[in-house]
């Protein structure tokens, strides 16, 4: 049975209960992280905190548990989820808190929500183009708001972006601005790869600073073998790119292979994917 944390107690997670007046419930006035454990390893674990300390900062939310807290807090609920699966990802999510009435400036003395489970992940895919599943995407203009790189548990300019890229049958939609350059997906980054090169829109407000974005970045210009840049990338780079991935804790790399319903380079995974997947997962521990 999944147990989930609350507020300081381990409860199972079908009887975790807060407030209707808690602001994370009103205005989705909260942060929150997802965090990848393989075989009760993390990872990007103090890259995943400082990003959810960051959030805390910028909505001025007081919640001042440090990051060797968090990991004792996360590690023991991984342990008591071990039935869940071998792999897990820890939703853990930091919401303002339950005020006395709805009123939308912050109210002083209220306690923030701290909520966390585990749900089971799977296995990463095999580093084999041949063998790796593919991914479909489509595309339409971002409508989220202006501070997409707080990972805001106010989700619904995504959900509706998800929507409507599943809704089409797709697994993902691609996002790009008024100026037609792409910002992300609704729930991942993204990369192109064009003549061996490996590109990616550059961290600014249209997008979350993703872990995984991050450490592929890292990754691959700690190796060497592959050139990465982080640049503005056109949605015409994107629809004449050999390759594209979309990147998350949850996916990893994937490859997509169909674009709007065309053909992604030579419609197979590249090459470039399976050598950058193998360096990332090499490496990955180490973030
Ligand atoms: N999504 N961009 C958006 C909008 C995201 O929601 C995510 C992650 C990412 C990738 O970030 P990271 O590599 O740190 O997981 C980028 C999570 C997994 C989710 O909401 O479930």
């Amino acid at each position: 049975m999944s147990i989930a944390y609350l507020n300081g107690s381990y409860v199972p997670l079908a009887e975790a209960r807060i407030s209707p007046l808690d602001r994370g419930f009103l205005f989705g006035d909260g942060i929150y992280e997802v965090v990848p454990y393989y075989g009760a390893k993390p990872v990007g674990f103090v890259p995943h905190m400082n990003r959810m300390i960051d959030g805390l900062a910028a909505l001025e939310i007081n919640c001042n548990k440090t990051v060797d807290q968090w990991r004792e807090l996360m590690d023991e609920l991984v342990a008591k989820n071990a039935d869940v699966g071998e792999n897990l990802g820890v939703y853990v999510h930091v919401s303002r808190g339950a005020d006395t009435k709805r009123f939308h400036a912050y109210p002083e003395n209220v306690e923030p929500t701290i909520f966390a489970f585990a749900f089971a992940i799977k296995n990463p895919e095999p580093a084999d183009r041949t063998k790796v599943t593919q991914f479909s995407v489509s595309s339409t203009e971002d409508l989220r708001w202006k501070r997409c790189n707080i990972k805001s548990t106010a989700l619904l300019g995504n959900v509706m972006h998800y929507q409507q890229g599943h809704a089409a049958g797709n697994n993902e939609i691609l996002l790009y601005n008024g100026n037609g350059e792409l910002t992300e997906g609704s729930s991942c980054n993204a990369f192109i790869v064009k003549d061996g090169v490996v590109i990616t829109p550059i961290q600014d407000n249209q997008i979350l600073p993703g872990i995984t974005r991050r450490i592929i970045i890292d990754s691959l210009k700690a190796d060497g073998s592959i050139q990465v840049e982080e640049r503005t990338v056109t949605m015409d780079e994107v629809r004449n790119a050999d390759e594209i991935w979309i990147t998350s804790s949850s996916k990893e790399i994937a490859p997509v292979t169909k674009l709007d319903g065309q053909p992604v380079g030579n419609g197979e995974v590249g090459e470039v994917w399976e050598a950058a997947f193998k360096i990332y997962s090499a490496s990955k521990f180490d973030y």
